[in-house]
């Protein structure tokens, strides 16, 4: 199934110069929708995969349906002060400025084998901050699977020694 087609795309959002890829389009298709949980939950086949990891919010939507087709667990990685039990907190730089993520303490055991799931990999930073998390409690970062990635960001670059697959690309 051609994938791509059924992603929108909008020109200037957030900011002038962006073109947006919106997947709401693609969620609301059925057929869309099932191809890529079925597309990246082959991915991750035989991979003895036991946590999925997403990142807040889109990491939600994809990550829970493949959580459940690979019959793994799902971890949410979430922006700060939402997780109500202790977490570990990983802060990283943006263009101006940082960011923070949190995980529970006791999301993941040590040696626990995690594939982190997101909707885009654009700079990377989000997801390797979503790694390092994982990392920090003992886990592995088996896989790093996305609907798409932006190859002109060269995110791909930042999550070097991680396998890193996408269904879409944009040149
Ligand atoms: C978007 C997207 C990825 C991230 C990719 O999330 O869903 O998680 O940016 O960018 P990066 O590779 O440069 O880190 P965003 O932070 O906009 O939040 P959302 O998922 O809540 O929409
Ligand atoms: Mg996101």
């Amino acid at each position: 199934m051609d994938l791509k087609s059924t992603i929108r795309e909008i020109q200037d959002f957030p900011k002038e110069g962006i073109n947006f890829k919106d997947i709401t389009t693609l969620l609301k298709d059925p057929l869309a929708l099932k191809a890529t949980i079925d597309a990246i939950s082959e991915n991750l086949k035989d991979k003895g995969i036991e946590i999925i990891a997403g990142p807040e919010s889109r990491g939600f939507i994809v990550g829970v349906p493949v959580a459940c087709q690979v019959g793994a667990g799902f971890v949410p990685v979430r922006k700060p002060g939402k997780l109500p039990a202790k977490v570990e907190r990983y802060e990283y730089e943006l263009e101006y400025g940082t960011d923070v993520l949190e995980i529970h303490h006791d999301a993941i055991k040590p040696g626990q084998k995690v594939a982190i799931v997101d909707d885009l990999l654009a700079t990377g930073g989000t997801v390797l901050a979503t790694a390092r998390l994982i990392e920090s409690l003992g886990g592995i970062v088996v896989s790093v699977q996305f609907l798409m990635e932006l190859n002109f960001l060269n995110g791909r670059e930042k999550l070097q020694g991680y396998e890193v697959q996408s269904l879409i690309t944009y040149d």
